[in-house]
């Protein structure tokens, strides 16, 4: 096995790096859907509102290992860039988060590299997400060679605070005034607290909707039960009135 870390320099090399990442990007792709599917088949619920994928341009490529202080060559590309590949599955409530995240690392085929659960830990900044390091393996018509995908898993109350940090961030370019990062926390904290309460209203449903269940089941079985014995006591007066003859 292989890693694309073998490859030469070069613009071929280049090309095929990226269809690699682009292969791992379908095959993680389709992992991801058919879990959701079978989620569905089996549980009647939809953990994932829907997924984003994307392959870092080679300008964001080159900042990140210029940030770093790397070379930019395709060997320190696939060695310390860990994000070319990207994929962004959005759930509908914190605990879809882990149960994803549990489905992903029972995937036999996958190695886990690395879990950043941003969630129990926020970043400074207030943001919250989970974030695997995975790699699968590309069957080549030669060889097969085992290349990396970021995953990240979030809510969709934490992707819309994330998108839109990103969007007021990115305009200040890292330097944003001490009250903007503030009141970004802020909003952060809000964002977890209306997270929460999805959550418990979503428990609160379920619960509830097992209860009617389960007063419906009884309700039914009380029927039977009382057509039951209105059946025997009708055929014991039948059975006296026989008697009686
Ligand atoms: P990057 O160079 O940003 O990729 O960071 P990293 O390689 O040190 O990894 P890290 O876990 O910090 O971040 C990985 C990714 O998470 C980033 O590329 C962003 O997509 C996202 N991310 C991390 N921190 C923040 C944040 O404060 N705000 C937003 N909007 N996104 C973040
Ligand atoms: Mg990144």
């Amino acid at each position: 096995m292989q890693t694309p870390g073998n490859f030469n320099e070069g613009i071929d090399s280049w090309k095929t790096v990226i269809f690699l990442y682009n292969s791992a990007l379908k095959e993680v792709g389709t992992k991801l859907e058919i879990l959701n599917d079978e989620f569905l088949h089996v549980h009647q619920y939809n953990p994932i509102e829907y997924i984003k994928s994307r392959i870092k341009s080679p300008e964001s490529i080159v900042k990140k290992l210029r940030r770093n202080g790397y070379e930019s060559t395709i060997s320190n590309m696939v060695n310390y860039v860990n994000d070319i590949a990207g994929l962004r599955i959005v759930c509908s409530f914190t605990s879809d988060i882990y149960q994803m995240a549990d489905m992903i690392g029972k995937q036999n085929d996958l190695t886990v590299l690395w879990v950043k659960d941003y969630i129990k830990h926020p970043k400074d900044s207030g943001y919250k997400s989970y974030h695997m390091l995975v790699t699968v393996p590309i069957f080549l018509s030669d060889r097969v060679v085992d290349t990396k995908v970021e995953i990240q898993i979030r809510t969709i109350a934490m992707d819309f605070w994330a998108s839109l940090e990103h969007k007021i961030y990115y305009k200040f370019e890292g330097n944003a005034p001490e009250y903007i990062s503030r009141d970004l926390r802020e909003c952060a904290g809000i964002v977890s607290m209306l997270d929460a309460k999805m959550l418990s209203l979503n428990e609160a449903i379920v619960e509830a909707k097992a209860q009617a269940e389960e007063r419906e089941e009884e309700k039914k079985e009380e029927q039977e039960q009382m057509q039951e014995r209105m059946k025997v006591s009708s055929d014991e007066s039948f059975e006296i009135e026989e008697d009686g003859l």
